[in-house]
């Protein structure tokens, strides 16, 4: 498919084709997932759960996060990959920019803050240096502990007001994408449709212009499997077939459906 780029994924959108994404760690994963047809791979913090063994995010540093990303951006030929930058490691936009730095650096093509408004200035100052932002809202799991646990997001008028002003100003101070967690799938459709940037849903109903998941989720690996999941080695011989056949259901609008999303 040639190398997908910031543009690839705008273009996608403006004529309504879902694009793909899925977490990798290692560059064995990172090959598998872009033959597969994924546009994007996330090398998330969600590592610090599924390779770190951790009950939360909130361990994983920046050193473990530029490694993975050295690992899996020397397999990801033609998939645009996106880093995380883990807990408190970019609470001012002078550490942002280093910690950004040092995840380009490593191989990213992009970096992924959970926040909304406060993150305005950083990520100005990311993309006005060159470093493309993607943003998280909804659940954000570094903020598990303000959370009370890991619960649906956006359910009030008052949550839900506040997450889509969250993401038009995260816009308006220039992210290329947004990743919606477990909000109400009516909420996420209608701020998919009020962007301009490609929005990618998780346990955000079938109305985002994509879908993510945790690699070792759609593999039926994980020992706790949240609403949104579907195990995609059912019926699957192979995990190179399992992982193909989440692009197709994604791509084909067969993934996710209602019983995978919140009202
Ligand atoms: O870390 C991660 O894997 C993520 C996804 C759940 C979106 O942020």
């Amino acid at each position: 498919m040639g190398k997908v780029t910031v543009s690839t994924l705008k273009n996608m959108k403006a004529s309504g084709e879902k694009f793909v994404c899925i977490t990798a760690y290692d560059a064995t994963f990172a090959r598998l997932i872009g033959a597969a047809g994924a546009e994007t791979i996330l090398v998330g913090d969600s590592l610090g759960n599924v390779v770190q063994g951790h009950d939360s995010t909130i361990p994983v540093t920046i050193e473990h996060m530029a490694y993975h990303t050295e690992c899996v951006s020397r397999a990801a030929v033609d998939s645009l990959v996106i880093a995380d930058l883990p807990f408190m490691t970019y609470t001012t936009p002078e550490q942002t920019m280093v910690n950004a730095t040092r995840l380009m650096q490593a191989g990213a093509q992009m970096v992924k803050m959970e926040g909304g408004v406060w993150l305005s200035d950083s990520i100005s100052m990311l993309v006005e240096r060159g470093i493309p932002v993607c943003a998280h809202l909804g659940l954000t799991p570094q903020s598990v502990n303000v959370f009370g646990g890991y619960r649906v997001q956006g359910r009030t008028p008052k949550g839900a007001k506040s997450i889509l002003a969250d993401a038009v100003e995260i816009q308006d101070a220039g992210a290329s994408l947004l990743v919606l967690e477990c909000i109400p799938q009516d909420l996420a459709a209608d701020i998919s449709t009020k962007l301009d940037i490609p929005v990618i849903g998780i346990g955000a109903g079938p109305g985002t212009d994509a879908q993510v998941l945790v690699m070792h989720d759609l593999l039926g690996l994980s020992d706790h499997t949240p609403r949104f999941v579907q195990n995609f080695m059912v019926g699957q011989d192979s995990v190179q077939s399992a992982i193909k056949a989440f692009v197709d259901a994604v791509k084909s609008g067969e993934y996710p459906r209602d019983e995978h999303s919140y009202t």
